[in-house]
C-alpha cells in the first residue's frame, strides 16, 4: 500500500531500523525493489530524483509508482530524492508523492534554511514530510555533484532543525554518492552524537559499496533511513552484459531484462536486511 513517509519513518525511529530507499527510473527497478521488498516483508522507500523525473517524465513515473505501491503488501512510500526546485516539489505533491526532500545543502546555512523552510510550510500542511540535508556529500548523483566532503557538525544540525522544523535530516558522514574510489569511513560517533542531540529520523546518502556490516552500524548508531541507488545499476548493468555476451543473437527486451530484474532484487534483499527492516511491514 501507498503510505506517507511520515510512517514508515516514525516506525523505524521507534523500532530502531532503517527503511531503505531505492532509486527508480523504469517499469524493471521497480519490481525488482517492490518485489525484494514483499519477499522480505519490508516497508520500503521507492524515490525518484529530477533527473529521473526529466527522463521517465513526471505522470507517468507518478503513475508507475503509486500503481506499483498500490498494489503491493507491503507499506510504500513515494519520495522526490534530492528535489532541489520548488517547482518540482509542488508537482510532486499535485501527483501524489508522500514524502520529500529539499536538497539546499550547497548553499550556505541561513539560505539552506529559508529554502527548506519554504518547503516544510507547504508540505506539512498536506501532511507530507520533509528530509533536508546538512553538510556536503561526496561524489554524483544526478545533478548533485561535489568533489569535496563537509561532514555535519552536531551543533549546526541542532540549529538547522530547530529553525527548520525538518522531519527528516539527511547528515555527511563519511559516504559519498556513486562509485567508491577508496576505502570507506564513516564516522558513527558523529551519527551518535547528533541523534543524541535531535531525536528525528537521519538519512545515509551514498550507500552503495558501503560494507552490510557498516550500514547495520550506521542503524544502530541512529539512521533511519539508508538511500541506494548505484549499486541497482550496477547490478542491472552487469547481468544485461552477461546476457548478452552469452547470448548474441537474443533480441527479445523480455529475455535480457529477466536477468537484470532478479539480479537488482537480490541487491535489495541484502540491503534490506542490512537495514534490519526485514518483517517490519
Ligand atoms: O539519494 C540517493 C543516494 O544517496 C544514492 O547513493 O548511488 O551511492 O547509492 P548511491
Ligand atoms: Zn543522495
Amino acid at each position: 500500500m501507498l503510505v506517507s513517509g511520515k510512517e514508515v519513518l516514525r516506525d523505524a525511529l521507534e523500532k530502531k531500523y532503517a527503511v531503505p530507499a531505492f532509486n527508480f527510473t523504469n517499469m524493471e527497478n521497480l519490481q525488482a525493489i517492490i518485489d525484494g521488498a514483499e519477499e522480505m516483508n519490508s516497508p520500503v522507500i521507492i524515490q525518484t530524483t529530477q533527473g529521473a523525473i526529466r527522463y521517465a517524465g513526471f505522470e507517468y513515473l507518478a503513475d508507475l509508482g503509486k500503481g506499483a505501491a498500490q498494489r503491493a503488501k507491503v507499506p510504500i512510500a513515494l519520495h522526490l530524492d534530492h528535489g532541489t526546485d520548488l517547482e518540482y516539489h509542488l508537482k510532486a505533491i499535485r501527483l501524489g508523492w508522500t514524502s520529500l526532500m529539499i536538497d539546499a545543502s550547497k548553499c550556505d546555512f541561513e539560505t539552506n534554511v529559508n529554502i527548506v523552510r519554504q518547503v516544510v510550510e507547504i508540505a506539512h500542511v498536506l501532511d507530507i514530510s520533509v528530509e533536508a540535508e546538512l553538510g556536503v556529500i561526496a561524489g554524483k548523483e544526478d545533478d548533485i555533484e561535489s568533489d569535496v566532503a563537509i561532514y555535519t557538525e552536531v551543533q549546526d544540525a541542532v540549529k538547522f532543525y530547530n529553525e527548520t522544523n525538518c522531519d527528516s535530516l539527511a547528515i555527511a558522514v563519511g559516504t559519498a554518492h556513486g562509485v567508491y574510489k577508496g576505502e570507506v569511513k564513516i564516522d558513527f560517533d558523529r551519527i551518535r552524537e547528533i541523534k543524541q542531540e535531535i531525536n528525528i529520523p537521519l538519512v545515509l546518502h551514498g550507500s552503495s559499496g558501503v560494507p552490510e556490516y557498516m550500514i547495520g552500524k550506521a542503524v544502530e548508531s541512529g539512521i533511519n533511513k539508508v538511500n541506494f541507488d548505484t549499486e541497482l545499476k550496477l547490478a542491472n548493468l552487469k547481468a544485461m552484459t552477461k546476457f548478452i555476451e552469452e547470448n548474441p543473437n537474443v533480441y527479445d527486451v523480455r529475455k535480457i531484462f529477466k536477468p537484470c530484474r532478479n539480479a537488482m532484487k537480490e541487491v535489495v534483499i541484502k540491503k534490506i536486511k542490512a537495514c534490519k527492516s526485514d518483517n517490519k511491514s
